[in-house]
């Protein structure tokens, strides 16, 4: 899945968000020039191309923490496999989850092509110090919650994700292209799953969806990301051509669209305020409640520590893979070695 605004960060100390441009050389005030005329005419950048520190620095904060969210995401959906109804259902489950951690391995790839090691940035998760989406800070109380996550979570990564295969550093737009076709199927089995229980369910099942719908509707909204005004990187991130559309208008996109596929459904969105605005063309919406997000991105969400516990648990667990890797690998160059005469 899964980016939420992943300009949630302060911007660095004394740069506050703006473009660096101190006395420069000569040379690199050429080189800045260049980069910034190549992003003003669509270009894409590619690893070995010279980039500002600062655009390097946001895309490694950007991309791992969105690599974070992928393989954090497996963890609330993982916990259904073995309790799936059928057969089918949990087929799905089982390779949707499996696409979230390859989307996680493009993502880090994709870091790692700015000068971050894997270790790198894995450590910054499992130390607290890099963030992941809030989304995946909530429980899974429920079967209907594997199909709303698939619809409404999903969905607004799908909308989030679609504008970043167009992103101007290449190994992060390339990787999008894939992820987003992923997406898609994740989406579609979601909602097929929540249909299903509306449609052919029984009482129980329609209430059990609707009850998960309202705990996962206004989570989801907020994965989009503070409003415009509060999102104090949103700026530099448009003009580097990482980020293209605002958070509140993917918002409000993914909201008009949402509607439609809610009334399909036969679920109501728990807003009151939820009406259509004939002379803005596009629903208002109730206020969103930005002290529970900043609250849960912070660490006090209802499962924060369980989710770091568990990823830092599979890393200690995997150590012995890691070194049987390493050891093969040093033995297979050693074996590759010419002779001495
Ligand atoms: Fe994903
Ligand atoms: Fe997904």
């Amino acid at each position: 899945m899964y980016t939420q605004a992943m300009d949630t960060l302060e911007p660095e100390p004394g740069k506050g968000g703006q473009a660096v441009q101190p006395a420069k050389q000569a040379e690199e005030v050429a080189l800045q020039q260049r980069f910034d005329a190549r992003i003003d005419a669509g270009d894409f950048i590619e690893p070995k191309d010279w980039m500002p520190e600062h655009y390097r620095k946001t895309l490694v904060r950007q991309i791992s923490q969105h690599a974070h969210s992928e393989i954090v995401g497996m963890l609330p959906e993982g916990n259904w496999i073995s309790r799936a109804p059928t057969l089918k259902r949990k087929a799905i489950l089982l390779a949707k989850v499996q696409d979230e951690g390859g989307h996680g391995l493009y993502l880090y790839a994709a870091a790692e092509t700015l000068g971050s090691s894997r270790d790198q940035l894995l450590a910054a998760l499992h130390t607290g110090k890099a963030k992941y989406s809030s989304i995946f800070n909530y429980p899974t109380l429920s079967w209907a919650d594997m199909g709303t996550i698939g619809w409404l979570v999903d969905g607004a990564a799908i909308m989030n994700q679609v504008p970043i295969c167009r992103c101007s550093y290449a190994p992060y737009a390339r990787a999008m292209v894939r992820i987003c076709r992923e997406e898609s199927f994740h989406q579609r089995q979601g909602y097929e799953a929540l249909l299903t229980m509306m449609q052919q369910g029984t009482d129980a099942q329609r209430a059990m969806v609707q009850e998960s719908v309202n705990r996962w509707w206004w989570p989801s909204i907020q994965m989009f990301g503070p409003p415009d005004d509060q999102s104090p990187n949103s700026a530099q991130s448009m003009r580097w051509g990482i980020k293209r559309i605002s958070n509140d208008a993917l918002r409000q996109k993914f909201i008009d669209a949402t509607v439609a596929q809610a009334k399909v459904l036969g679920v109501t969105l728990p807003d009151p305020d939820l009406k259509w605005n004939e002379a803005r063309q596009q629903h208002d919406h109730g206020s969103i409640d930005w002290s529970e997000f900043w609250r849960v991105v912070g660490g006090d969400g209802p499962c924060n520590r369980e989710r770091l516990g568990a990823r830092v648990k599979a890393w200690q667990d995997g150590a012995w893979v890691r070194e049987a890797a390493l050891a093969h690998a040093s033995k297979q160059a050693a074996a590759e070695q010419p002779a001495c005469a």
